[in-house]
């Protein structure tokens, strides 16, 4: 079944490109109904852009509180009706228990490090910083913590040769962009237990 899927980005955008082109080479039987961005100035919304895929830009500066912010964009997801919410580099947490309640178990997001190990934003630089020999990248189901809840797929990558946290960010980004894309086809052959979709 292909599936739907609204991407929440907030900045480059490389994660989501890795899953458009794949959606073209027919890797990942998936659409894509829209980005949302927090950000109006990120990288992944000119990728949009060139993909013809429709954008909504939801800013913090915009309103006084999480939970207002959330509500706003939980009614931009509601307008598109995925079957799927995907967080490919988006950097706020998700506050609203109106979300959870409305997809819960159908958010899931891609996080460079082996979670539980170092979550946050600052992830590869944490794991070069710490001395790590092997890090990698989680992809997981959504929940209220940071960079929790059920893990669907975790990949070791080893750092050991890498000389700075940025040559860590790419080694494992390079990974990223092939397993995100797998996974939400994994996904949209009903294989991944942690995601609970809702049939059509
Ligand atoms: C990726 O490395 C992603 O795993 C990470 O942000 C980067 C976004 O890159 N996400 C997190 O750290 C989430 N806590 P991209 O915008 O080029 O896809």
């Amino acid at each position: 079944m292909t599936i739907s899927l609204v991407v929440l980005a907030s900045g480059r955008g490389s994660n989501f490109e890795a899953i458009l082109k794949a959606i073209e080479a027919k890797t990942c039987d998936a659409r894509v109904l829209a980005l949302v961005s927090d950000k109006a100035d990120a990288k992944a919304l000119q990728i949009a852009y060139a993909y013809k895929i429709p954008v909504q830009i939801i800013e913090k500066k915009d309103f006084t509180g999480p939970l207002a912010f959330d509500e706003k964009l939980l009614a931009a997801i509601d307008s598109y009706s995925p079957d799927l919410v995907v967080l490919a580099g988006y950097m706020r947490l998700l506050r609203s228990p109106k979300i959870f309640a409305a997809y819960e178990g159908r958010i899931i997001n891609i996080h460079p490090s082996l979670l539980p190990k170092f979550p946050g934003a600052h992830a590869q630089a944490d794991a070069f910083y710490a001395g790590e020999k092997i890090s990698g990248l989680t992809i997981h189901v959504v929940d209220e913590s940071l960079d929790g809840g059920p893990v669907i797929y975790s990949e070791k990558v080893d750092i050991s040769d890498c000389k700075s946290a940025d040559e860590v960010s790419e080694k494992i980004l390079a990974r990223e962009h092939i397993a995100y894309p797998r996974i939400i086809d994994e996904i949209a052959k009903g294989h991944c237990k942690q995601v609970a979709l809702r049939r059509r």
